[in-house]
């Protein structure tokens, strides 16, 4: 089911934006790049809003103490602990098989925002 959830006008003013689609929490996303992406608004850790956390860039490393930032990698922070989760795929960036978000296909029409959920 396609169903319309903000205008992108309103999404660029703010980056990101909880949504609810079909009764699911969705938080729509906003990368550098433009492009939008959907995600469940409910981190998989303890299941607060991810949409009340930041949008920053991704950040890898081989070791504890080491990082090395990815430009091409935007992660939505969870407030609570600091899971972070690549906008683009929903998962983890420190267990990206096991722990993953959700993610929804996006389009966008003529100025609108639509997210397909199931
Ligand atoms: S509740 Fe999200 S990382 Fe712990």
């Amino acid at each position: 089911m396609k169903i319309r959830v903000c205008s992108y006008a309103e999404l660029e003013a703010e980056g990101k934006r909880a949504v609810v689609a079909d009764r699911k929490a969705v938080v729509i996303v906003r990368a550098r790049d433009g492009r939008v992406y959907a995600l469940r608004d409910v981190c998989p850790h303890k299941g607060p809003c991810l949409s009340a956390g930041m949008i920053d860039r991704g950040c890898a490393g081989e070791r504890v103490g080491v990082y090395v930032y990815e430009p091409e990698v935007e992660v939505l922070r969870c407030p609570w602990h600091s899971w972070e989760f690549d906008i683009r795929t929903g998962r983890s960036l420190f267990a990206p098989e096991r722990v993953k978000v959700k993610t929804y296909p996006v389009t966008v029409e003529d100025g609108d925002i639509y997210v397909e959920v199931q």
